[in-house]
């Protein structure tokens, strides 16, 4: 491979997320996204500062509390970033004024299909759109409804997934949606994924789980130790023990907590089952389990019986590197994937043209 061959593959990268980096007015189309607890102030500046996109998680903060956190980045960058709300925040609402006011750039829309009022709260503020698609149907209507981005996310991701892995959701959607940029998050932890997903025609990607182990990331030193330590196998989705009883898949590190999870709903399930305990009760006292538990893990260190919400790509965190490093290494590491292709590309021709010369010598 040649120097020109570098300046070419680096030259690809650009034009195949420039949609990206348009939408999201960085240097970089890699949005890091949004992690309770985790993507506050320094982790956002620092993703922002470092040519990506960071997001602020508002989780159930209030409104007072977002708009110091949003007053709080944007001391610490002058670059865009974004903040993503829960759809089911009692306070949906009021928490998009405070965006709007403190004049947030993009505004994500993540957990149920977002409702109109909040839709259209956003659009008047001026601020761009963001809302998740699990299915190619929910992403055409986001996008009749106002969405000015998708992000599909697949089951690999940490936190809430769906059923649907991010390579299928690729397949099925980034074809057919060509209206708004499209992001493709979940399970990415390598730059050479993130050169597929932009030549399968998405506009940028977005990475939580890689992010955690920034230096500049919060998170709790024997949290993190417990990302360095995990293999893909170890972070798997919670289950549901009895059909009558849903429990919203998250992904996370297996520990005692998920273990003892299990146990909360074998137990509620034979209270239910023996009359002790009405429908309502058992499903409120399985959700109430996980309540302030990742909060505990995240900032307490409690590993043990916290929520250690991660996507399989934790395999691919190997140690604690700088924002900044993890952003660089991802982008040279796509570059490299597509120098591959166009030396491969080169080569390809040349062959062709030795082909057709010898053909045409033998015809002569
Ligand atoms: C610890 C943790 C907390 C998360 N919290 C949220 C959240 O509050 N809101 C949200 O929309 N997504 C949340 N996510 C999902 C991320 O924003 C991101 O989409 C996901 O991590 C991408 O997949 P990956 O983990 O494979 O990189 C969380 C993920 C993790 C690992």
């Amino acid at each position: 491979m040649t120097a020109t061959d570098r300046v070419r593959a680096a030259d690809w990268l650009d034009r195949l997320w420039a949609r990206g980096r348009r939408f999201l007015g960085t240097e970089r189309a890699i949005m890091g996204g949004a992690m309770t607890w985790v993507s506050e102030r320094n982790l956002v500046a620092a993703l922002s500062n470092g040519g990506g996109f960071g997001v602020i998680a508002c989780g159930s903060m209030n409104p007072a509390q977002l708009d110091a956190e949003i007053a709080a980045t944007q001391a610490l960058t002058t670059k865009p970033f974004g903040v993503n709300l829960i759809t089911l925040h009692p306070e949906l609402l009021d928490l998009v004024d405070v965006c709007t006011r403190r004049r947030v750039s993009h505004v994500v829309l993540a957990g149920a299909l977002p409702p109109a009022p909040a839709v259209a709260r956003v659009k008047q503020s001026g601020a761009k759109l963001l809302c998740f698609a699990p299915a190619l149907s929910i992403a055409k209507k986001l996008v009749r409804m106002g969405a000015d981005a998708i992000v599909i996310e697949g089951m690999e991701a940490g936190g809430h997934i769906g059923p649907v892995a991010t390579s299928v959701l690729a397949q099925e959607i980034l074809p057919h949606v060509s209206e708004v940029p499209v992001f493709v998050a979940g399970g990415i932890g390598h730059g050479a994924a993130i050169a597929s997903y932009l030549e399968m025609g998405a506009s940028g990607v977005q990475l939580g789980t890689r992010f955690v182990c920034a230096h500049e990331s919060i998170a709790h030193p024997k949290f993190k130790r417990a990302f360095i330590r995990a293999a893909a196998r170890d972070a798997v989705p919670s289950m549901q023990l009895d059909p009558r009883f849903p429990v919203i898949p998250v992904r996370a590190l297996a520990n005692d907590g998920t273990r003892a999870f299990m146990e909360k709903q074998r137990d509620v399930v034979e209270r239910f089952t023996k009359g002790a305990l009405s429908q309502k009760d058992a499903q409120l006292e399985i959700e109430h389990f996980w309540v302030g538990a990742l909060r505990r893990a995240v900032i307490d260190g409690d590993i043990e019986t916290g929520s250690l919400m991660a996507g399989q790509s934790v395999g691919m965190v190997t140690r604690e590197q700088s924002t900044k490093d993890i952003l660089d290494e991802l982008m040279a590491q796509a570059i490299d994937a597509l120098l591959t292709r166009t030396g491969a590309t080169r080569e390809r021709d040349a062959e062709g043209e030795r082909a057709a010369a010898l053909r045409s010598r033998a015809e002569a």
